[in-house]
């Protein structure tokens, strides 16, 4: 029924991945041989060829989702991949795939997610490779992926009907290959049960305690009605926007306070429940509010740190932490008082996973709502969740109360991100070289009563295996404990994104209460004159403030 056919083709010159994946507009996808190109490239790079391979894919729902689906299985059968498994629906979420490369020891996976970016015809959708692992390819996979998308000359598809994939439990053969359907979400939601006491947190829900939780239409919808209401026994009223839709319904399937807004109104209202979250459009993102409160992510990884060892899972304690460079410094004064070590690496998930692999490292994350651990080699979003109620079961506090108490016996590291969106490429790169110029006259200069006391422009060496990235972000560090930081984002798809991460630290009891951007007021100020953006963008008001 299926019939090999070898496609002729030319490269597309910009199919290198970014800071996760490829990422471009639908409508870049839907160009003739676009999508065939790249899913080939990643074929073409993996060691010994894709025969005999065996496979996860899955993406987060959104529009191109499926057709993508039918592509790639007749691509794998036709390039001899030996075994195939496949989301029903061509539902997983990111965690989901990293869960299973490694349950079913894979060689491999193919997420079809533009992460957070907005879905639907005008959206964006992309395609990320997993190693065996369970990780985001590291940088040289990506690398060879590209090499192999400049010098693509075919692509080999099977050609035949296209393959009903709305029952899980069913295998189809296509070739020599078994394509399996899967249910998304058991494998899942099992290693959750294994990792935290859901009786636990089964008793808290019981007990009162109210949650909310919104899945912004995306993927995490299906996963949360099993684990929260099913398994949890949550109402159904504490789920928002668990149906996935392929445009996420309109909107930025991105848990922060800008775009989950509406949860957001909902913990600060009068009928706030004790605890809320939400996950972004693959479910590898968290947000954790309390009632009238929120948690940036970078004290959440500090305070899950802090308080690992009330999970089963980390009952033992922790080997280390990670944090991207751009985090804030919280969890590194918990490092410090535990004696664990703790590793600053470049943006972007694939840089944790020589630690975890290494067992160097049990808890990471980033200040960009991702947080994970050595559990699976991707952040996770409910993961961080249930970390939080299995906290919070055990402590039986609140979100606010837990947290001021962490501020009291850490201090406190007020952070900000202040992002400038579609700004034209030239400028932002300007900015950056500039920048990078300036640094040896920008060390030792006093500026609004701050030394700056480090001026660099990040270089990581991988402890594991010595491999450098350099050229990572601009780091000036002040005398105070305080920080800014600018680095260019490698996800967008419209222009370039400058982002400025700014950092202040108190530990004065009576300043732990202040309001962010009013604490860090001078820092903002001094992140703007330091990198001209004025001169170099034409305006200083970000887009967004994080
Ligand atoms: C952004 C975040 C980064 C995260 C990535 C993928 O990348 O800043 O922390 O790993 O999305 O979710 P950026 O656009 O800054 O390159
Ligand atoms: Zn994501």
């Amino acid at each position: 029924m299926y019939e090999i056919k070898e496609v002729k083709t030319t490269p597309f010159k910009d199919q290198k991945p970014g800071t996760s994946g490829l990422r471009k507009p639908v409508t870049a996808f839907q160009q003739p041989h676009y999508l065939e190109n790249f899913i080939q490239s990643i074929f073409n790079s993996m060691k010994g060829g894709p025969r005999g391979k065996s496979l996860v894919l899955g993406g987060d729902g959104r529009y191109y989702n499926k057709r993508a689906i039918q592509i790639i299985i007749k691509m794998a059968a036709a390039n001899g991949v030996r075994k195939l498994m496949v989301g029903r629906d061509g539902f997983l979420s990111t965690p989901a795939v990293s869960n299973i490369i490694r349950k079913y020891k894979l060689d491999g996976g193919i997420i079809l997610s533009a992460s957070h970016n907005p879905g639907g015809p005008d959206g964006d959708f992309g395609v990320k490779f997993n190693i065996e692992n369970g990780g985001p390819a590291p940088e040289k996979v990506t690398n060879e992926i590209y090499q192999q998308s400049l010098r693509i000359e075919r692509y080999l598809i099977a050609e035949g009907p296209d393959i009903d994939i709305s029952r899980d439990g069913v295998e189809i053969k296509i070739l020599d290959t078994t394509v399996k359907i899967i249910d998304p979400v058991t494998d899942y939601a099992d290693l959750m049960e294994e990792l935290f006491d859901f009786s636990k947190i089964r008793a808290l829900l019981d007990s009162g305690f109210t949650m909310c939780y919104d899945a912004l239409h995306a993927i995490t919808g299906i996963y949360a009605r099993e684990i929260f209401v099913n398994r949890l026994g949550a109402p159904e009223e504490s789920l928002r926007n668990c149906d996935p839709l392929p445009d996420f319904g309109g909107g930025h399937p991105d848990p922060n306070l800008k775009y989950a807004a509406g949860l957001v109104e909902l913990m600060f209202s009068q009928d706030a429940p004790d605890f809320g979250a939400a996950s972004d459009g693959d479910g590898d993102r968290n947000m954790i509010l309390g009632r009238h409160f929120f948690v940036t992510p970078s004290d959440s990884l500090a305070i899950l740190a802090a308080n690992a060892r009330l999970a089963p899972r980390y009952k033992d304690g922790l080997k280390g932490v990670a944090r991207s460079m751009p985090t804030s410094r919280a969890v590194d004064q918990v490092a410090q008082e535990l004696g664990l070590p703790c590793y600053e690496t470049p943006t972007g998930w694939k840089f944790f996973g020589n630690l975890l692999d290494a067992g160097m490292i049990t808890l990471c994350g980033e200040e960009s709502f991702g947080t994970g651990s050595d559990h699976i080699r991707e952040k996770d979003g409910i993961w961080a969740i249930l970390f939080w109620l299995n906290i919070l079961a055990e402590k039986r506090t609140s979100v606010a109360e837990l947290v001021r108490k962490h501020w009291m016996s850490h201090g406190r590291n007020y952070y900000t991100r202040h992002d400038y969106e579609e700004v034209e490429r030239e400028g932002a790169q300007d900015l950056m070289k500039d920048l990078d110029r300036r640094l040896p006259e920008l060390k030792g200069q006093t500026l609004a009563g701050r030394t700056v006391i480090l001026a660099d422009n990040f270089c990581y060496k991988d402890p594991v295996d010595g491999s450098k990235s350099c050229n990572q972000g601009i780091r000036i560090g002040f005398d105070d404990n305080s920080r800014i930081v600018y680095r260019l984002s490698g996800t967008g798809t419209k222009g370039a994104t400058i982002r400025i991460y700014i950092e202040g630290y108190t530990n004065a009891p009576e300043l732990l209460d202040e309001d962010t951007q009013e604490f860090l007021s001078d820092l903002i100020r001094l992140s703007r004159s330091i990198s001209r953006i004025k001169e170099h963008i034409g305006r200083e008001e970000p887009t967004v403030i994080t």
